[in-house]
């Protein structure tokens, strides 16, 4: 599996790992997702897998991976709701407890919060990485403006990631978000990528089928091929499939000519 730095940083990640919204488990996805170079896995205190409480989907993903962490690259994050300074360590320390980890090595802030300034927040995360709790800052669904705010406040620890909605078929982030964090080396972790599986139902679809007929490759390859080509920018698929797990990981390791990527970047 390619890697690729995450923002500054001297670590390096996939370019495609694995999300957790809506992950049922028990197949062996992240297991077998590890085995192929999937070891980003990006979870969330809000994610309820199997339909159970908050929180459950980290629990599960402990399950899953207890006795792996040493090949993981674990990513969770705090809801908007907690980001008070008093709030943020009880919620990271319950996320790596739910997981079974000492270490939480990306903690994103799921959404902005416009009631609580950017600075506290921010503030409480630097302590958590003194104390070793958690090893980078990462923000989530922050538009620029909201992003150099919260790098404004950063004093001693930069902000690395930004997991925003990006894909194919959905690129309302790629003039404004996607240019700065480019330019100011935070990594775009492209969330629904594969938008939703939906694949048929854009104006871009026949040109996805048509460069997936000509490069032999899936729809789904095809998608994250496009974006994680793409400087700084790499992607969390789900999948509750053990069977399209090396389908995903098949996704990098080749490249789309100039002529297909052209035809892809002017579908949508
Ligand atoms: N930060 C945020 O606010 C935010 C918001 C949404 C999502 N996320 C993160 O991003 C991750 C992925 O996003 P997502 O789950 O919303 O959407 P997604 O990855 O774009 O799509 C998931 C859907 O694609 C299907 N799929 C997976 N691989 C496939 C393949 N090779 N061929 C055909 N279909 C395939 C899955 O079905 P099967 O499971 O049946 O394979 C599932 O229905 C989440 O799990 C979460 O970690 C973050």
């Amino acid at each position: 599996m390619d890697e690729v730095y995450l923002g500054p940083t001297q670590t390096t990640v996939p370019k495609i790992g694995l999300g957790t919204a809506r992950y049922f488990g028990g197949r062996g996805v992240l297991v077998k997702g590890l085995a192929a170079g999937l070891r980003l896995i990006d979870t969330a205190e809000s994610y309820n897998a199997r339909g159970d409480e908050p929180g459950a989907a980290e629990t599960l993903v402990g399950e899953e991976l207890a006795g792996l962490w040493d090949d993981v690259f674990i990513a969770s994050k705090i809801s908007p709701r907690n980001l008070a300074a008093s709030d943020v360590p009880v919620h990271a320390r319950a996320s790596a407890q739910r997981l079974g980890v000492e270490v939480i090595d990306l903690y994103q802030i799921h959404g902005p919060n416009p009631s609580i300034p950017i600075g506290e927040s921010i503030g409480a995360l630097e302590r958590l990485v003194d104390e070793g709790l958690i090893r980078f800052i990462g923000v989530s669904n922050f538009s620029a403006d909201q992003l150099k705010a919260a790098q404004d406040a950063a004093r001693r620890y930069p902000i690395v990631s930004n997991q925003i909605r990006y894909n194919l078929f959905e690129r309302d982030v790629a003039d404004d978000v996607l240019a700065y964090c480019q330019e100011t080396q935070v990594t775009v972790i492209a969330h629904t990528p594969l938008a939703l599986a939906d694949f048929d139902g854009h104006a871009g679809s026949g040109v996805l089928h048509e460069v997936s007929r000509s490069t032999g490759r899936t729809p789904a390859q095809v998608m994250l091929n496009w974006l994680v080509g793409q400087d700084g920018v790499i992607a969390i698929p789900k999948t509750d499939r053990p069977e399209r797990v090396t389908e995903l990981a098949g996704s990098v390791g080749w490249d789309l000519d100039a002529e297909q990527r052209r035809a892809l970047d002017a579908c949508a």
